[in-house]
């Protein structure tokens, strides 16, 4: 028996076997998921969006401590979050690539205004 993770916004599946955690999931389809702590819970830089319907086995103490209150928004802690069924994830995108994106779209908008 599998589960399907999927990852948004580049919509990659992967089918993994229940009670894996949703940071592994993302390492085995090839998606970067930023950690600094090695999925010890602690750097909380691994924080993805879950999408409603997703089924996820229950949340442990220790992150819903981390997230504090976070969680109601469908934020989880993805090297703590496990599939138990299939599950939608929003990654956020990496600081440096949505700096660097959103300079580009400044630049455009400039470009445009000379024309
Ligand atoms: S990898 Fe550090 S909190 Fe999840």
């Amino acid at each position: 028996m599998s589960t399907k993770v999927t990852f948004w916004p580049s919509g990659v599946s992967v089918e993994v076997k229940p009670g894996t955690s949703i940071l592994s999931a993302a390492r085995k389809a090839g998606i970067l998921i930023q950690t600094r702590c090695g999925g010890n819970a602690a750097c909380f830089m691994c924080k993805v969006q879950i999408r409603p319907g997703s089924d996820l086995l229950p949340m442990a103490d220790e992150e819903r401590r981390k997230l504090a209150g976070l969680e109601q928004q469908g934020f989880r802690l993805a090297c703590q979050a496990k599939a138990r069924g299939d599950v939608q994830v929003d990654v956020p995108l990496d600081p440096l690539r949505a700096a660097v994106q959103k300079l580009l779209a400044k630049q455009a908008e400039e470009n445009d205004d000379l024309w």
